[in-house]
């Protein structure tokens, strides 16, 4: 294990990240992760994901909780959190997950699938790597043809503060100071932040978290941080391609920028042009992408005529919220919203749209398009209409294709 390496296997086994309790993360679920790109899979086989530097094992236990039918793997170099992370999942009574000791810059002893991995997370790990890229090439490897990497690395412009207050720290201590007795000042020095470099940024309350969100935030042993060029040239050395934000609205310029001259020059940009446009401007903390190998195609919308034959399964990051009022009559849905991911409520207005959202919100598991339009088609909804308002859900992320 190269020195770098094992730096930061000391520093996570001292500070096991994350702290808190196992939850279901956005972009965790297998069968969506899976539907964003055109390759198709071609075993009926349990879903293999592996988690690279799943830590404590947080997002991964949450997600193995809720898709008993998917195979989970965790890795790790932190033998603390990987001890905490198997006890949870005994104490869970997990059949689909295991944990396992090793090193992503080696991938040594990791027993990868026959044909791969289809899904690999690997969520705030690349950039603590002493070389992120041959790390990324090395789980490249391990990725099927038809999978997909959900991966969130460190963003140099939104994370610019937090890199101004560790320098900052750093200036306090000589390198033999032990990571423990840096934190007293190292606080007082982000409480300082807190109303000038940190103010109005998401880390205005570093000087407060608890010191294991505390240590890796601003007393890192080893972090890169990237900017959109940086971070096209790493997917290209790996072999591997930009597919999809995890949250598209963040990286939309025609929902940033009002309609006008601006926005044409903006959308005249090649793609990368347009995200280092807006990084430059929008400061996002970290890239949160879904990556996959260079020769994948990003999955498009179905045609009208396929929407019959379609199998759809409600957004898993999508929340139906309905308010509703007793009368004479009975109980009436007085309003109705949907939620995706970590946006605001959008509320839909009676319509054919709220007519297949009523009838959704009750409906885990898989729906048939045949299904979907009937319903609308009972509602007195056309047939071309039926399948515009289905075309609309998928397109709003209400619903997706399962392949
Ligand atoms: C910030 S934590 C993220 C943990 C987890 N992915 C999460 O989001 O909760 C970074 C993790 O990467 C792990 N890590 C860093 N370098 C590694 C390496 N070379 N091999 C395996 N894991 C590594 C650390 O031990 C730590 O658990």
């Amino acid at each position: 294990m190269d020195k770098t390496t094992q730096n930061v296997r000391q520093m996570y086994e001292q500070f096991p990240y994350p702290s808190g309790t196992p939850a279901n993360r956005v972009g965790s679920d297998a069968e969506l992760a899976l539907s964003y790109i055109a390759e198709k899979r071609s075993s009926n086989k349990p879903l293999q994901v592996l988690d690279a530097g799943c830590g404590r094992g947080l997002g991964i236990l949450g997600a193995a909780t809720l898709q008993p039918d998917v195979q989970f793997h965790g890795i790790d170099l932190n033998r603390v959190a990987l001890e905490d992370a198997t006890a949870s999942a005994k104490q869970r009574r997990l059949k689909n997950i295991t944990f396992q000791e090793c090193d992503l810059m080696t991938l040594e002893g990791l027993n990868v699938p026959d044909g791969g991995f289809d899904i690999i997370h690997s969520s705030g790990v690349l950039h603590h790597l002493s070389d992120p890229q041959s790390g990324l090439i090395r789980l490249r490897d391990t990725l099927a043809d038809h999978g997909v990497i959900n991966i969130m690395v460190y963003a140099l412009y939104g994370r610019q503060p937090l890199l101004d207050v560790a320098t900052a720290i750093s200036l306090l201590f000589g390198d033999e100071t032990p990571l423990a007795q840096r934190i007293p000042a190292a606080r007082a020095t982000a409480l300082l932040a807190r109303d000038h470099a940190l103010c109005a940024t998401p880390f205005e309350n570093t000087f407060e978290v608890n010191d294991v969100e505390f240590v890796d935030r601003v007393l890192n042993v080893n972090e890169t941080t990237y900017d959109i060029p940086m971070m096209w040239d790493l997917l290209e050395a790996a072999g591997l391609r930009f597919i999809r934000w995890i949250e598209p609205s963040d990286w939309a310029i025609d929902q940033l920028l009002p309609a006008g001259e601006l926005l044409q020059r903006v959308s005249a940009l090649p793609q990368k042009d347009q995200f280092r446009f807006i990084e430059l401007l929008c400061h996002r903390p970290g890239f949160e992408m879904i990556i996959a190998k260079a020769g994948a195609q990003p999955s498009s919308l179905p045609l009208a005529e396929e929407l019959e034959n379609c199998r759809f399964r409600l957004h898993p990051e999508v929340v139906i919220g309905t308010e509703m009022r007793h009368s004479p009559a009975g109980l009436r849905t007085e309003a109705l919203t949907f939620k995706l991911r970590l946006r605001e409520p959008v509320p839909v207005p009676n319509g054919p749209f709220a007519t297949l959202i009523m009838y959704l919100k009750d409906k885990p598991g898989i729906l048939k398009g045949k299904a979907l339009l009937r319903q609308l088609n009972k509602a007195g909804v056309s047939d071309a209409d039926s399948k515009a308002v289905l075309l609309e859900l998928c397109r709003q992320e209400v619903i997706f294709s399962v392949q």
